[in-house]
């Protein structure tokens, strides 16, 4: 595999460093093209000694002229991180006047590009415009975190996480894209149902699950809706992100674009029950006892399987015992294709954890256990699964 790393001028561009050194340990070959800007942030050197090849530094170098023609026909993936907010306005207007510029023009195969940049130049209209422009030519963008930024800002505008860049890069340039043209909804993370405008109640989900499903389905090529309740997670590279609190936005949101979606993923861990009227002040202390009267919020995944049609539609059902049982009766009950069954309350698997163990409970009555393996594993495990059943379904 052969990876063209791009690299733009802006402060991440030492972070394309871990980048380059996690693409050469996934057993790449990595040809490092610097802009003169990315050059006076670090030293081509660095990336010689990373990848073992010569950095590509400027359209006149030795060669350099056809250099860009014959290196776009040989590699299989362009990555541009950081991606400037300048780099990212000459690929969206084709302008070609330095070598990585060039390169692109002439590069056919995917592109991932990962901006980077301060959170006003990433919001501003003329950036957005330009990454929009870029989204419908097919690239991956790879949205920027959330966080405190060199400027001093804190906001959108830092480099997406290298080793889940090189992650996302290997499975582009595998070609593994058996999704391409699917379009998948999943939901994650908890909710939260108020109690007054102060307090909350929720539940112990952290979203790894749901993310990384997101995660799995983009990496091979399916365009993906990720709704998520509040968690502390970025969302993953080229996933389309939306935010709910409540059990009631999460419906709103599904609804609204489920009908778009081939398979439906519901990993969220939905609050059952909430404040139906949550009092406008916050509610005082008294020295005598309260109790709160709830209400059963919406079952978003019954009425999704009500409405489904041919859509493949996968619950999660998260148990303390009878772990196939209840995953069957609400394989039944809400109408699913399929119900990943976890056992939860024990250590090392589950709600917190980086790992899980599922018994995947299926509509033909098969039934899949799933050993131990990190979430991500896991959220492949239940894609393979989810085409192949597909497949049967359709027989
Ligand atoms: N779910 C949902 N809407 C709700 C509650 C649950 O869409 N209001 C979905 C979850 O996203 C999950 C599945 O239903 O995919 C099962 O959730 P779970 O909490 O295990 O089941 P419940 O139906 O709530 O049943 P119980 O709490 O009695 O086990």
């Amino acid at each position: 595999m052969k990876v063209i790393l791009g690299i733009g001028g802006g402060i991440a561009a030492y972070k394309a460093a871990e980048l380059a050194r996690a693409l050469v340990e996934r057993e790449m070959t990595v040809q490092v093209v610097m802009t003169r800007a990315a050059r006076e942030f670090v030293r081509p050197l660095t990336f010689a000694a990373l990848t073992g090849r010569k950095v590509i530094t400027g359209m006149f170098d030795p060669d350099g002229a056809i250099e860009h023609i014959r290196l776009a026909q040989e590699s299989d993936v362009l990555v541009v991180a950081p991606a400037t907010a300048n780099l990212l306005a000459k690929f969206a207007h084709g302008l070609a006047d330095d070598f990585l510029s060039t390169l692109y023009l002439a590069f056919t195969g995917p592109v991932a590009l990962a901006p980077a940049m301060n959170s006003n130049m990433w919001l501003h209209p003329a950036t957005q415009a330009n990454l929009e422009t870029l989204r419908a030519r097919g690239h991956h963008i790879l949205d920027p975190e959330d966080g405190p930024l060199a400027c001093g800002m804190t906001g959108p505008g830092r480099l997406a996480d290298p080793l889940r860049i090189a992650t996302f890069i290997q499975a582009l340039a595998e070609r593994r894209r058996d999704m391409e043209g699917e379009t998948v909804l999943v939901t994650a993370g908890p909710t939260q149902e108020p109690l007054d405008p102060v307090r909350f109640i929720s539940n112990r989900s952290s979203g790894k699950m749901g993310y990384a499903l997101a995660e799995a389905a983009a990496a091979r090529g399916a365009r993906v809706i990720l709704i998520s309740g509040p968690v502390r997670l970025a969302a993953p590279p080229g996933v389309t992100l939306v935010r709910v609190r409540t059990a009631s936005q999460m419906r709103a949101a599904v609804m609204e674009h489920f009908e778009q979606a081939g398979i439906i993923v519901k990993a969220a861990a939905v609050a059952d029950y909430h404040l139906a009227s949550v009092p406008a002040m916050k509610i005082k202390k008294t020295a005598a006892r309260i109790s709160l009267e709830l209400d059963p919020t919406p079952d978003i995944l019954a009425e999704v399987g009500r409405k489904k049609g041919s859509r493949l539609l996968i619950g999660f059902a998260a148990e303390t015992e009878n772990l196939v049982q209840e995953a069957r009766r609400k394989l039944e009950s809400k109408n699913c294709d399929m119900v990943v069954a976890n056992l939860v309350g024990q250590e090392g698997t589950g709600f917190e954890s980086d790992r899980n163990e599922v018994v995947l409970v299926l509509k033909t009555g098969e039934m899949v256990p799933l050993p131990a393996a990190s979430k991500r594993e896991i959220a492949g495990r239940i894609f393979d699964h989810a085409l192949r059943l597909r497949l049967a379904l359709a027989q």
